[in-house]
């Protein structure tokens, strides 16, 4: 059934764990989720990424994935990630999504509270749930995107790149958003080194807002460290890379299998769909441990 993402999260909070939000460019991720979260029985947030667009439109992908939760047994919320423009966010919300991203965290302070604070206004006046991050959590080298890794100097520093407590808390009373992704040193895609996370940090951050934390950049991250930053905050975590690969490899395993070289595509999707749907289960029962 289709749920709202900061009911979902506010419960997440209650019980001490976190809801998985898995980015799903494609039909194999969509059921993978779908199946995982049914199998053991817990929420899941489905969402698409803006810049996932050159992979798959949102206007292609969005009514699958609402589909998708509309028939599902358990709440599935349907989530646009990082929306940069406005007519991603409009899209997302005409088409049925129950929450939204509006992410301005490469922008000033102050733009980014304007900007979020007109999503806000839009979306709340439709239902509809946001999330906005401050501060900025960066792209691997590896995978894509921005191209560079925090400095592990910068760990422990007020600055730009860090969420600021006190910050935080004035960019949540100021905008009103559901949820907050702060940057305390994951980074999106591939780690090209042993992630060192500020996880004080956001305990101190959860200390200030009232509201629910969200960790982008999950792959990657120990079972240790995401307990930590579960009892520290963090309620929702954003979880692509990792199974990307692990879809990938089971490729190329199901190739080896293939003695006869049949070559039937079904077999090679119905192969990923299985290590996508071991992938994300592993991540639900560490999220919800
Ligand atoms: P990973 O690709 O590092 O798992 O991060 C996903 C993410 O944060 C999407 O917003």
């Amino acid at each position: 059934m289709l749920a709202g993402l900061k009911e979902v999260l506010m419960q997440a909070t209650r019980d001490k764990r976190a809801i998985a939000a898995f980015n799903v460019p494609n039909l194999e991720m969509v059921k993978a989720a779908i199946q995982a979260a049914e199998e053991l029985d817990v929420p899941v947030i489905l969402q698409h990424a803006e810049g996932h667009n050159s992979l798959i439109s949102l206007e292609e992908i969005g009514p699958i994935m609402m589909d998708y939760a509309k028939r599902s047994k358990v709440p599935v919320v349907v989530h646009l990630d990082h929306g940069k423009s406005l007519k991603a966010i409009i899209t997302a919300i005409k088409i049925g999504f129950t929450s939204v991203m509006i992410d301005a965290s490469d922008k000033p302070f102050e733009e980014n509270i304007l900007l979020t604070k007109e999503i806000v206004k839009i979306a709340h006046s439709s239902g509809v749930d946001v999330e906005a991050e401050l501060g900025h959590v960066f792209t691997s080298s590896l995978g894509g995107g921005e191209g560079r890794e925090p400095d592990d100097d910068l760990i422990g520093m007020n600055d730009d790149i860090y969420t600021d407590p006190e910050l935080a808390k004035s960019f949540v009373e100021q905008t009103g958003v559901d949820c907050l992704a702060v940057a305390f040193g994951t980074v999106h895609g591939i780690y090209l080194k042993e992630p060192r996370l500020d996880l004080e940090r956001v305990r101190q951050i959860q200390q200030k807002v009232e509201i629910p934390l969200v960790m982008h950049g999950g792959s990657g991250v120990s079972k240790e460290d995401y307990h930590v930053a579960i009892s520290n905050g963090i309620a929702k975590i954003n979880y692509y890379t990792y199974a990307n690969q692990n879809g990938a490899r089971a490729i190329r395993q199901a190739f080896e299998k293939d003695t006869k070289g049949e070559y039937f595509l079904e077999n090679y999707l119905a192969e990923v769909t299985g290590a996508l749907k071991e992938d994300y289960c592993k991540a639900l029962k560490i999220f919800s441990e």
